[in-house]
């Protein structure tokens, strides 16, 4: 099979998790150029991959200049900067692996729906979920005809307090006119993956959902804003605590990736203290200036009268989607890892094991779907086979707009058309 030369377009927390994968698997794949404004992260990732100086760029722009010198781009910079790369490398004729959400709003994804179509290359984006051996297992089910057809599906994604706290309160997702809102930047996930399951046509949407809690007005009397300054007692008793996310919870006790190593490139007592001294995560959950939603729900109605209801909530511990499916044969509970099949006919229940081994890095993250999407995306460039790709064009527009619409009516109170 061809060696298939990438580009990485943003070296951060995916863009390199991304370029580990392709460590893994030399033969098939290889690093040959990277863009990266921030020099620490240009190095670390342009060392790994052995990327020759001339080939590592400040950013993506540089590269977009010159004649194509890969065979793929993946595109991981920020929710508000997918767009303009995204486009700039179709009309160049990279195959595209674009990270989710496709852009922040409906006009600019399909904008850049109608750049891939036209260049005519290759495109995927990183709907994760789809790519699972849980999601495929529980595809094999539902074709098999196990529970009939569905009529509803109840799914809720427990977003966690501590993730909340990191990504969508101090963190990049927090504010939505610097990112994107909630609903986008967690559940689109979600509801690409509802969209999939149910494998028909969404007609309507609605839902609500609000900012409840990380609100100034919801901070404990007395409180700092920010941890290091708070009082012992009132930051002791605080479950958002970044003294308590980062450093007790974590750091001391020998945990030094994913959150803590967002904070700083090299992680350090010394370093995670300057950081929740001085920067965005060291800050007050309640005395930051984010506005995305702490909760939310979605309702949705199928072109056959099957509904789904979802919740996304911040309020739990940080854990795998719980899904409840309800056929007409029979029902199907899943908790990301193990479903629990049962059967009217015969009243019995089948426990089928889909979990996959979690080591912390990126290719077992998401249940396997990070790893599970790359080797999908590399073989579909290698033998040019868009049918590897399960997240392309089409699906993922019409899961986008699925999206906007139900952001749509949480502002507006309406019930939308698809
Ligand atoms: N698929 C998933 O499950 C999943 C999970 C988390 C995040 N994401 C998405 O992935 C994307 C990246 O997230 P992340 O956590 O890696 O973010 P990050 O901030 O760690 O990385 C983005 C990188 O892009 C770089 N960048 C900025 N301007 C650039 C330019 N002009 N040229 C090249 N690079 C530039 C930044 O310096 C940064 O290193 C986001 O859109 C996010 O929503 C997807």
């Amino acid at each position: 099979m061809k060696q298939v030369k990438i580009l990485i377009v943003g070296c951060g927390a995916r863009g390199s998790g991304y370029g580990r994968f392709v460590l893994q698997c030399p033969e098939r794949a290889k690093v040959v150029a990277i863009a990266e404004p921030i020099a620490e992260r240009r190095n670390a990732v342009g060392d790994a991959h052995n990327v020759p100086p001339e080939y590592r760029f400040n950013s993506w722009e540089d590269v977009a200049r010159l004649p194509r010198l890969a065979d793929a781009v993946l595109i991981c910079t920020q929710d508000q900067m997918h767009e303009a790369p995204a486009i700039a490398f179709a009309q160049l004729g990279y195959d595209i692996l674009l990270e989710k959400p496709m852009a922040p709003t409906a006009e600019a994804c399909r904008r850049i729906v109608a750049a891939v179509k036209k260049a005519g290359v290759l495109f995927a984006v990183c709907h994760v979920l789809r790519y699972t051996a849980y999601t495929r297992k529980l595809k094999e089910v539902l074709a098999s005809g196990a529970i009939g057809e569905i009529i509803n599906i109840q799914h809720l994604e427990p977003v966690g307090y501590w993730h909340q706290a990191h990504s969508f309160v101090r963190g990049n997702w927090r504010n939505e006119e610097e990112s994107s809102f909630m609903l986008l930047a967690k559940c689109c996930h979600d509801v690409d993956w509802l969209r999939y399951v149910m494998n028909r046509p969404c007609r309507q949407v609605q839902s609500f959902g609000t900012l409840k809690h990380f609100r100034s007005e919801c901070a404990p009397k007395g409180a700092a804003t920010r941890c290091l300054d708070c009082p012992a007692e009132i930051e002791k008793n605080c479950p958002y605590s970044a003294i308590k996310i980062y450093l007790r919870d974590r750091l001391d006790k020998g945990h030094s990736g994913w959150p803590v190593n967002v904070l700083s490139h090299e992680v350090t007592r010394e370093t995670i203290l300057d950081a929740l001294r001085n920067g965005p995560y060291g800050r007050c959950v309640y005395a930051c200036d984010n506005d995305v939603v702490d909760n939310q729900v979605v309702n949705m109605i199928f072109d056959n009268g099957s509904t789904i209801s979802m919740t996304m909530t911040a309020f739990n511990a940080h854990s795998g989607r719980l899904t409840r499916i309800f056929g007409t044969r029979g029902s199907i509970d899943t908790d990301s890892n193990t479903m629990t099949l049962f059967d009217f006919l015969t009243d019995k229940k089948t426990v089928i094991d889909t979990a996959v081994k979690n080591d912390g890095g990126i290719l077992s993250g998401h249940g396997g779907g990070d790893g599970g999407l790359m080797d999908a995306f590399i073989s579909a460039v290698a033998e040019q086979d868009p049918s590897k790709i399960l997240s392309g064009t089409d699906e993922t527009l019409e899961s986008h707009l699925m999206v906007f619409a139900a952001e749509e009516s949480r502002k507006n109170g309406k019930v939308m058309d698809i």
